[in-house]
């Protein structure tokens, strides 16, 4: 959840740390911090709450050099404080670390450190352990040093580390907790997330477990853990810096809202020849490799699980073969049947969520091929897979996922018909139907942002209900179940998703004339029964929203108020009516003055357990 950056090189290592750090805030924090050396004397500044707080602490040129680390943190072990803010030194202060992850062990290791070597903890954090162990191993060479406290390290963590008497190197290693490594014109650069390092350079080098780097103003250095220098490739990041700015919007997340149809053509441009066929040829399926699995697993976790359970619908539908789609978190510990006939797949936009890496490495230790589906290239999640199909949104930045998950979808339904197509389950009449649908999607969803004041209105209207529930059945129930979660997440809204049909057997219960139900009826089969569902709420003098077809008829006579997505197929639908809820939830968060990009207890990349 933690950021990392650093620096060393013929420029102001403060100045690339704090536009680094500032292009992690995304990542959410509660505390900043940044050492340097200068002049031979290592420096430590660090504040509680925003970057802003510690740019007035390291305001003059007093507090600058050639070489330094910054983190923002976000609070696991102890109080979002100064002291428990990294960077965190050892007892005598000449060695200095920054840390992403969590040390599992750390009580054992304090109980140690402060039994026999006597140390004083300064923090009540996890990390601290990390520079006193270092500072024991010390002995002139930080490489070794790093190298040795690691082996006593449980869990995960991505470290970077700086000694007083080598003011020409950072070391970094990582297990479990991402970091890259790029080069720039003025030295060397590491950085726990690609947009840190946008503004100096777009090759990186993703650093792979137990690997040290060494970072000097020559560039950067990456050895294994017998100290093997690595050969490695750089790898190009195919996002502008100004993707990871917010472009003249008030929010990443609104910015991130619009960009949808953007997002949907790019990823259906890169996957469609120009004969109008999808081109998934670099997966490398076969036939007989398809007509040989026994089931799909697809897991992801929550706005990713929701694509993926749109995704098993359609893969049933198109290729027929059974397909489940699991909470990573679940998946893998529930000693799931997983074999070599089996083919995960797994979502992630960041590709770093550490329930869905350890949930993918799971299933490939049972034997299972694993295809992912990814927005940051070169992620842990695409490194670690058999097959990557990247979606092609740019860089997102809000912590409330939007654009990731239409390219996710749009993804899957590419996925699904390519599946199909190859074992001859679908015929092209039907693919070409739906991929005729798919190229007037952006349009479809460009014609939904075009009522942003409509969903203004409604979200003036019902910004003050502390119960907005979801219905909806098929697909429908999925798009209820992630724009609740949209609600939730950025409004701090109670509110629950439920299938229509479901409410009779005790959420029921619930309705007083207090709650908003939005009502999605967009399933062509269902839409009477949705219907029926809608006057059993009103019946209880709930209000109800509708979300429906362009055309469907007396649903608006029905609910209280109702809001028409283009005409489309049922198939089709969910991409085009999650787009309402998004700019519904974003204008209630506005009104009721939350942090929208950075809700509270939240970030971006979930890289704990
Ligand atoms: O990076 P991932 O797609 O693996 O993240 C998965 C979830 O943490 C993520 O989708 C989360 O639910 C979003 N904040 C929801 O908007």
């Amino acid at each position: 959840m933690c950021g990392i950056v650093g620096y060393v090189g013929g420029g102001s290592a403060k100045e690339m740390i704090l536009s680094g750090l500032k292009s992690l805030e995304y990542r959410g924090y509660d505390s900043a911090g940044i050492a340097l050396i200068r002049k031979g004397k290592l420096l430590v500044r660090k504040e509680s709450g925003k970057l802003k707080a510690l740019e007035a602490k390291v305001g003059g040129p007093e507090f600058d050099g050639p070489i330094g680390i910054g983190h923002t943190r976000w609070a696991t072990h102890g109080a979002p404080t100064r002291e428990n803010a990294h960077p965190h030194q050892s007892g005598d202060g000449r060695i200095a670390i920054v840390h992403n992850g969590i040390i599992e062990n750390f009580m054992e290791l304090r109980e140690e450190l402060t039994r026999e070597n006597e140390i004083r903890f300064v923090s009540e954090t996890d990390s601290e352990v990390i520079a006193h162990l270092i500072s024991l191993y010390y002995d002139g060479d930080l490489f070794d040093a790093v190298r040795s406290a690691s082996r006593r390290m449980r869990g995960a963590y991505a470290v970077a580390a700086l000694a007083e008497s080598e003011p020409d190197r950072i070391i970094a290693i990582r297990k479990d907790a991402p970091l890259i490594a790029g080069v720039c014109a003025e030295g060397g650069l590491i950085a726990s997330d690609i947009p840190a390092l946008l503004k100096y350079t777009k090759d990186v080098y993703f650093i792979e477990n137990n690997e040290i780097v060494v970072v000097t103003r020559g560039g950067v250095q990456i050895f294994d853990e017998e100290k093997t220098r690595m050969n490695r490739t750089r790898t190009h990041i195919d996002w502008d810096v100004t993707a990871a700015e917010k472009g003249g919007y008030e929010h990443f997340m609104r910015k991130e809202i619009f960009e949808q149809p953007a997002g949907i053509r790019e990823t259906l441009r890169r996957r469609i020849d120009d004969s109008g066929h999808i081109a998934l040829d670099d997966l490398e399926f076969t036939k007989e490799e398809l007509d040989g699995l026994e089931r799909i697993y697809i897991i992801a976790c929550g706005t990713a699980l929701h694509a993926g359970l749109i995704g098993k619908a359609l893969i049933e539908k198109y290729a027929r073969i059974p397909c489940e789609a699991d909470l990573s978190s679940e998946f893998r510990y529930r000693d799931p049947i997983v074999n070599e006939r089996t083919l995960c797949i797994c979502i992630s936009q960041s590709g770093e969520t550490t329930d869905t890496l350890e949930g993918l490495r799971e299933a490939k230790r049972k034997g299972a091929k694993i295809l992912s589906i990814v927005n940051v290239v070169g992620s842990s999640v695409a490194r670690a897979s058999d097959h990557v199909f990247y979606t092609w949104a740019g860089p997102e930045i809000a912590v409330a996922s939007t654009k990731a998950y239409t390219t996710q979808l749009t993804s899957l339904y590419l996925i699904a018909m390519y599946m199909g197509l190859l074992r001859g389950t679908t015929d092209e009449a039907a693919c070409g139907r739906l991929l005729g649908e798919l190229a007037e999607a952006p349009a479809m969803v460009e014609e939904v942002l075009k009522n942003e004041e409509r969903f203004i209105g409604l979200a003036k209207e019902h910004y003050k209900k502390e119960k907005i529930f979801y219905v909806g059945r098929g697909l429908d129930v999925v798009t209820a179940q992630e724009a609740s979660l949209k609600l939730k997440e950025i409004t701090y809204i109670n509110s629950f998703a439920i299938a229509a049909g479901e409410l009779k057997h005790g959420t029921i219960a619930l309705i007083t004339k207090d709650v908003l139900f939005f009502a999605l009826a967009t399933q062509a089969a269902l839409y009477e029964k949705m219907i029926s569902n809608i006057e059993e709420m009103k019946a209880r003098k709930a209000q109800v929203v509708a979300i429906a077809k362009a055309g469907a008829g007396r649903i608006g006579e029905v609910a209280d108020d109702a809001f028409f997505i283009p005409e489309c197929s049922d198939e089709i639908a969910p991409l085009v009516s999650i787009v309402p809820f998004h700019l519904i939830s974003y204008h209630i968060a506005k009104l009721r003055g939350r942090e929208i990009d950075q809700p509270r207890n939240l970030a971006k990349s979930v890289t704990v357990e």
